[in-house]
Parts: structure tokens; C-alpha cells; sequence
């Protein structure tokens, strides 16, 4: 099997990147999280805590859930392996869209499962298309709201139509690593849809609260699901700092919400500098956007040129979205860098 493609984030002459190939976070962790890692430090003899316990309590009542349900592991990945190891066999099938996150591709081959996937028309997961895709063997369908790396945002009413429109037995997995960054009114909460007993919500702390370095997820699972989850789960594999940032940084919404305002504001900022350059951005509702060059050729220059500035952006190939790059929302400063190199490779491409 081909392994799970990470970006190149090197840049040509050793020059410093500025990576915003990987949707991180733009800003360090705050000092709030810092200190309590810092604190933590202390027990680090000790395993960590098995069941969460804090960690879980924080999130339950940020959003309203029950603590009995949230399973936490090494970043959402590992949420969505576990779920697979535990519920897929090689004669079953799982159900994706065409731009859903590519992990899910090397994990159902690791599993073995058949794959089917859906395509998005323009750029959006369609749910009457998807259903169109349904066979019998299907056991688990993979949805990503908003998507990863188109950006666009699934209405929650589309989702509890398919939800209702899929066979009981059916899993529905619904990663919403990016739901925080969503500002939409029609986007509410689905966690409720677990008490179905066959969806799984997942999230993570790699984005809004950035937290990536520390590999954090949690997810949302009906008593069944996750009994079978924590079967094949590692018990130990949030480390007790990694619990202790994760915690604190739920604790402090505000510092999230300010951070959801501020990369809005250079999202729209930095897609109103590239449509005047004639490019197309496909609306986004996260920490990244998607732009498309319209020929292969002139993605890959423009690849070349911003990382021959430092830029390290993501193609898109491997999506297939060869004539795309991905940008992530970074600083303020790295976004005026970021349009201004663009406008000045635009200006020499036309000489
Ligand atoms: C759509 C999507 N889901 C999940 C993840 C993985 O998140 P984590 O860091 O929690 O494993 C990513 C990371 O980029 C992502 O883009």
C-alpha cells in the first residue's frame, strides 16, 4: 500500500518555511496552557489518566454531552482507526466522498474494506449523490463537515437526512476537525444524533485550540460503539501533559473564540486578495483555503514560486485537484506575505 502522503515542507536554499501546508493553528498555545503544561511536568512519572477523566468533563461541559460518551485519543487519526479496526472486516465496504480526508483511504486499506466513493459537485459533499452510492455490504459511511480541503460547509439538516435515510446498522462517522471554525447559524450541534447508537462524531484540538504537536481528539460514540472502540484503543496514548493543554484550553473558550474571529478575518482578507488576482477561492468556513489555478501548470509554478519565498503551501494532486493549492490561514503578517508574493507571481508569469 502506498503510506500516508505528509507534505514537503521544505524550502529550497535551507531558507526558514513558513509552513501553511498542514491547517495548524496560527499562534503558539496561550500562556494559560503553557503554564498548566509547565505545572503537569511534576507527575510526569505518573501514566496518565486511562479514562480522561478531566479532560472529558471540560468538554461535556463546554458542549453540553455526556461524559460517558466522549472517548479522547492520540488526535482524532487514531479515533478514526480504532472505530475502524473495531468495526470493519476485509468483505465490507466503507462509504466516502471524493475530497473526504485522505487518511481514511490508507486506513481502509490497512483494514482491507472495498472502497466507494462519491463524487462532490463543485466542490460539495452532495448527500443525493452519496446515497446513490449505498450497497448492500456497506457498513460505515465518512463524512467530513466542513470539509478538508474544500472548505465548504454540509447544512446539519443534509446530515440528519442521510442519517435517517441509511440503514440502522449502518455506522455514520462525521469528522468535524474544522466544526469550530464555522460561524453559519444553521450550524448546530449533531452530537444528539449518537444517541442513535450508530453515529460517531469526532473533533479535535489540532485546530481551533492548536494543539496539533500534542495529539489530542475526542470523539462523540453511542454506549455500544465506544465499549468496542476502547477494546482496540491504546489506554495510554493521550499523555498526561497532552490531557492536562487540552483541558485548559477547552477551559478557556474565549481565547478560541477570539482565535475562530481572527483567522475569519485573514481567511477573507487573503481570498479577496486572491480572487482580484482572477483566481478562484472556493468559500471556506475554516482555517484554510482552497484555490484553484485553473491549469496544472500554473498551480505547480506558483507552488514553486511561494516556496522559493519561504511559502510552503499544499498541492493538491493527490486530492485530485491537480490544478488547486491549499493554503492555510496563518498570521497576519504571513497572509500579507502570502498575497503579496502571489500578486508578484502573477505579475511575472504574464511578462
Ligand atoms: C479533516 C481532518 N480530519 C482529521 C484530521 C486529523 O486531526 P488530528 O490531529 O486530530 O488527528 C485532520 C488533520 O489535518 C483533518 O484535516
Amino acid at each position: 500500500m502506498e503510506s500516508y502522503a505528509l507534505p514537503d515542507i521544505s524550502t529550497p536554499g535551507g531558507l526558514e518555511p513558513i509552513v501553511l501546508a498542514q491547517n495548524e493553528h496560527a499562534y503558539p498555545p496561550s500562556q494559560k496552557v503553557q503554564d498548566a503544561v509547565k505545572a503537569a511536568l511534576d507527575r510526569g512519572q505518573l501514566y496518565p489518566d486511562s479514562e480522561w477523566v478531566e479532560l472529558r468533563g471540560a468538554i461535556a461541559a463546554v458542549h453540553n454531552l455526556n461524559p460517558d460518551n466522549i472517548v479522547c485519543g492520540s488526535g482524532s487519526m487514531e479515533l478514526m482507526s480504532s472505530l475502524m479496526l473495531a468495526f470493519l472486516s476485509p468483505h465490507d465496504r466503507l462509504l466516502m466522498t471524493q475530497y473526504g480526508y485522505l487518511f481514511m483511504r490508507t486506513l481502509a486499506k490497512l483494514v482491507g474494506v472495498t472502497l466507494d466513493v462519491a463524487a462532490e459537485p463543485n466542490y460539495r459533499v452532495d448527500i443525493d449523490v452519496l446515497l446513490t452510492e449505498l450497497k448492500p455490504d456497506t457498513k460505515l459511511v465518512f463524512i467530513v463537515n466542513p470539509g478538508n480541503p474544500c472548505g465548504s460547509v454540509i447544512h446539519n439538516d443534509e446530515i440528519r437526512r442521510l442519517r435517517e435515510a441509511l440503514p440502522d446498522n449502518l455506522l455514520l462517522l462525521v469528522d468535524e476537525a474544522y466544526a469550530e471554525f464555522v460561524d453559519d447559524d444553521f450550524y448546530q450541534p449533531i452530537f444528539d444524533l449518537a444517541e442513535l447508537g450508530n453515529t460517531v462524531i469526532t473533533r479535535t484540538f489540532s485546530k481551533i485550540y492548536g494543539l496539533a504537536g500534542l495529539r489530542v481528539g475526542w470523539g462523540y460514540f453511542p454506549d455500544q460503539v465506544r465499549d468496542q472502540v476502547r477494546k482496540v484503543l491504546n489506554p495510554s496514548s493521550v499523555s498526561s501533559l497532552s490531557q492536562v493543554a487540552a483541558t485548559t484550553a477547552m477551559q478557556d473558550q474565549q481565547t478560541a473564540v477570539a482565535a475562530s474571529r481572527q483567522i475569519a478575518q485573514q481567511r477573507d482578507f487573503l481570498s479577496n486578495a486572491i480572487s482580484q488576482l482572477g483566481l478562484s477561492v472556493v468559500p471556506s468556513q475554516t482555517n484554510f483555503i482552497l484555490v484553484d489555478f485553473i491549469t496544472q501548470q500554473k498551480a505547480v509554478s506558483a507552488f514553486n514560486y511561494l516556496r522559493e519565498h519561504r511559502l510552503v503551501v499544499r498541492p493538491m494532486a493527490g486530492y485530485g485537484l491537480p490544478t488547486c493549492l491549499r493554503i492555510t490561514i496563518g498570521t497576519e503578517e504571513q497572509m500579507l506575505l502570502t498575497a503579496k508574493t502571489l500578486t508578484e507571481w502573477q505579475g511575472q508569469s504574464y511578462e
